[in-house]
């Protein structure tokens, strides 16, 4: 038995914020804590947004204390905040990071700490029982997806690796995407959470699950990714591109309900030990870890994935035919367009940083979806080889 699920409201387009403030008033909300980063509050974006949801007669505060690759004393402090402040709902602005504490603070609003125990690899979701306070989701990036996801991804204290929180109730009530919202990201972050997207609907692709639709998703996906993504990096205030991307983020993040693979596991470490910021990660080992993919495929002769590895390979060569051997420089042209600059090494990454890599990443749970099987040592392979010295 497989369970298909895809039940996200979206509102999309460049009117959407005064669509969710409407939603709102409906629902009778009266007073939301906004979960957010400095950042983003620094160049105004929170209070123009707070400026739009505001004229619907409503309240919203803002908890402004996620980081990048976010911590449960993020969550924390925003549980604190949340649970002495009248709130009735949240609205997690941002990039997956932000949407991300803003689902994990209302699990936590109505759970018991600590938040170690709800973590999905210890059986942890069985715990989520109680109804969860209603969460909106904005994101400004179009990358992690997290506002289509049923899942959020936080290191707990004292923890080198990222732990995964499940649940079908996560899943934000509203997603709202609104191309100008995205617009003020700069090339480089914009190419490394497009590479994030890109690395979603891949990675789950190639998942043996049977699931034709989560597929038909990640192919569109990727399709808009390869197509939008360069516009998008190259003229950030292209809304047709932002608008796009947006759009190719949610459906990475919905179709990887089928799982993830290797590339995701070796990302992980790259941002717990050494903050690097998971798009980018996954952007870095993308190469290798299709090269990687690729040649074992072609030993075993597994034709049903190298016929997927060929239709991803014709998704970066519409107008061409090109050979499937050819896939992981077409991916190496594509991140050189995108303004990427390959090698973990150009990344503060030495090899004296792989072992330990190498073993957070075979505990991370991602790669057990892979197409097959993969091992400590070739996973150590793959870190050197994408060191590019
Ligand atoms: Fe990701």
């Amino acid at each position: 038995m497989i369970q298909y699920n895809f039940p996200t409201i979206i509102y999309f387009g460049t009117d959407a914020l005064s669509s969710l403030g409407q939603q709102l008033a409906v629902k009778q909300h009266q007073r939301l804590l906004i979960v957010t980063d400095a950042g983003l509050v620094s160049i105004g974006l929170i209070e123009q947004i707070q400026q739009q949801i505001q004229s619907f007669d409503l309240e919203t505060v803002v908890f402004d204390g996620v980081h990048p690759n976010p911590t449960e004393a993020d969550v924390e402090a925003g549980v604190d905040f949340y649970q002495n402040g009248g709130f009735d709902g949240l609205i997690g602005i941002g990039g997956g990071s932000a949407i991300d504490v803003a689902k994990t603070i209302r699990l936590m609003a109505v759970h018991p700490a600590p938040l170690s125990q709800y973590e999905e690899a210890k059986g942890g979701t069985d715990l989520i029982c109680n109804p969860l306070p209603p969460c909106y989701a904005i994101p400004t990036t179009a990358g992690t997806g997290s506002e289509v996801g049923r899942s959020s991804v936080i290191t707990l204290t004292g923890s080198q690796q990222k732990s995964i929180f499940f649940h079908p109730t996560l899943i934000p009530d509203i997603a709202v995407l609104d191309p100008t919202l995205t617009t003020s990201l700069p090339a480089h972050l914009t190419a490394a959470t497009g590479a994030d997207a890109f690395s979603h609907s891949f990675e789950t692709y190639l998942v043996r699950l049977q699931h034709p639709m989560a597929d038909g998703i990640a192919l569109e996906g990727m399709k808009m990714v390869a197509q939008y993504l360069p516009t998008a990096v190259a003229q950030g205030t292209d809304l047709e591109a932002r608008g796009q991307m947006l759009l190719a983020a949610t459906m990475g993040a919905t179709a990887f309900q089928k799982g993830l693979g290797v590339i995701h596991s070796m990302a992980h470490p790259l941002s717990t030990l050494f903050d690097m910021h998971h798009g980018l990660a996954n952007a870095l080992l993308l190469v290798e870890g299709t090269s990687f993919t690729l040649e074992r495929t072609v030993e075993t002769d597994d034709t049903l994935l190298l016929a997927k590895l060929q239709t991803v390979a014709d998704i970066f060569s519409p107008q061409t035919p090109v050979e499937v051997t050819e896939l992981p420089q077409l991916i190496t042209d594509f991140l050189r367009q995108i303004g990427i600059q390959s090698g973990l090494y150009h990344h503060g990454i030495s090899s004296e940083s792989i072992p330990a890599l190498t073993r957070l990443a075979y505990q991370d749970p991602c790669h057990q979806n892979h197409p097959f099987p993969v091992t400590e040592p070739e996973i150590e392979a793959i870190y050197h080889r994408a060191l590019g010295k």
